[in-house]
């Protein structure tokens, strides 16, 4: 079987901090409150002139430069975004002219929000395994910052968000580094939990209308106690599933890096799987939850600090709208 690799892996934040404190007069909110809640101080927004392709574009140089490989060597594009430059088309075939790709390959987009970064990645992979592409670039980028309610009205689901983009190139497997296992699931039941409506066909004719705005559709909602909860199961069983997949027990595994949603979230799940907090990467207090860029920022994070090196098991895991959920097994 081809294995695949992570040969290169970039990441990109905006410049622009938006501290707890920022958010206060805005949205009538506490620094105190956020921290307490969801462990974040500061995440990245974009200013106006940065769509989420200019942000991601950095990420996916890096990670192509990282892999030793100019960006024509790419044969595919998938991005994980709920969160485009515009409606259609997806930022994939923006990047591919951004990178100044002058090959016709394969750009597309995937929306599985939360989860997206795990998708692209069994995708990516099985890409890999049937030996259709060489070298995919897959990218995890969203500029939440632009759909949030930064009113009053939306401080429950507004404080925790941020902006970032994470990229990686996958290539057919050499030595001892690959993919080892990716699990996903989903559950539609979700959807009532967990949603960003408008602009969309079931607001038909018009997809987005005074009346959608003013009903606040096009903004994200959710039951955040239900998410919690979802969360905090889902993300668990996951592992277990890549565990018992690799034959695994804790001991053999480095380090879990789980979607950046909640310090809380983190920590009630390191509990149920039984691991100490050393063991979960967590860099959400400089960021908040970057929906599809969280386990891409973070995996390049916890490598540049040596949280783990060549030959290391890592799983990632990751819930969110959907619901979606997923794992993924990775020996570096
Ligand atoms: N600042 C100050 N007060 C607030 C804020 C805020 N930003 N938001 C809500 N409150 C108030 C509420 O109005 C309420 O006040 P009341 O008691 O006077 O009515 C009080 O705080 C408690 O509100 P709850 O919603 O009950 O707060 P809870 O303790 O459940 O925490 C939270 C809310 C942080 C959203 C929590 O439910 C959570 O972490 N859920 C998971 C959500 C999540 O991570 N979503 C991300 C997307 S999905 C994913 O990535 C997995």
């Amino acid at each position: 079987m081809n294995r695949s690799k992570i040969a290169g892996i970039g990441f990109n934040v905006p410049d622009n901090i938006v501290t707890n404190h920022d958010l206060e007069e805005m949205m009538d909110t506490s620094d105190e409150w956020i921290q307490t809640r969801s462990g974040i101080k500061e995440r990245r927004w974009v200013q106006a002139g940065m769509a989420n392709s200019d942000m991601a574009l950095p990420a996916c140089i890096k990670a192509i430069e990282a892999a030793g490989i100019t960006a024509n060597d790419i044969d595919a594009i998938i991005v994980g975004t709920v969160t485009p430059d515009y409606n259609f088309p997806g930022i994939g075939p923006i990047l591919q002219q951004k990178l100044e790709i002058t090959k016709h390959i394969p750009a597309y987009d995937i929306s599985a929000a939360c989860s997206a970064f795990i998708y692209l990645l069994e995708m990516g992979d099985q890409f890999i395994q049937s030996g259709k592409y060489q070298n995919i670039l897959l990218v995890g980028s969203d500029v939440m910052s632009c759909i949030i309610d930064k009113s009053p009205e939306g401080r429950a689901t507004g404080v925790l968000f941020g902006d970032g983009a994470g990229a990686v190139v996958l290539q057919a497997a050499t030595g001892e580094s690959c993919i080892l296992s990716t699990h996903l699931y989903a559950d539609g039941k979700g959807m009532e939990h967990l949603n960003a409506k408008a602009p969309g066909s079931m607001f038909y004719p018009d997809r987005i209308n005074a009346d959608i705005i003013a009903e606040r559709h096009h903004f994200p909602h959710q039951n955040g106690r239900e998410v919690f909860k979802n969360a905090v199961t889902r993300m668990p069983e996951s592992v277990d599933v890549a565990m018992k997949h690799n034959n695994w027990s804790l001991d053999d595994v480095t380090l879990v890096i789980a979607h950046q949603a909640n310090y809380r979230i983190l920590e009630t799940c390191a509990k149920r799987m039984g691991i100490s907090m050393d063991k979960m990467y967590i860099n959400i207090q400089k960021y908040g939850n970057t929906t599809a860029a969280t386990i891409p920022i973070a995996m390049c994070e916890a490598l540049a600090e040596g949280k783990f090196s060549k030959g290391d098991n890592i799983i990632l895991t990751a819930f969110g709208g959907g619901y979606t959920w997923a794992s993924a097994a990775i020996r570096w």
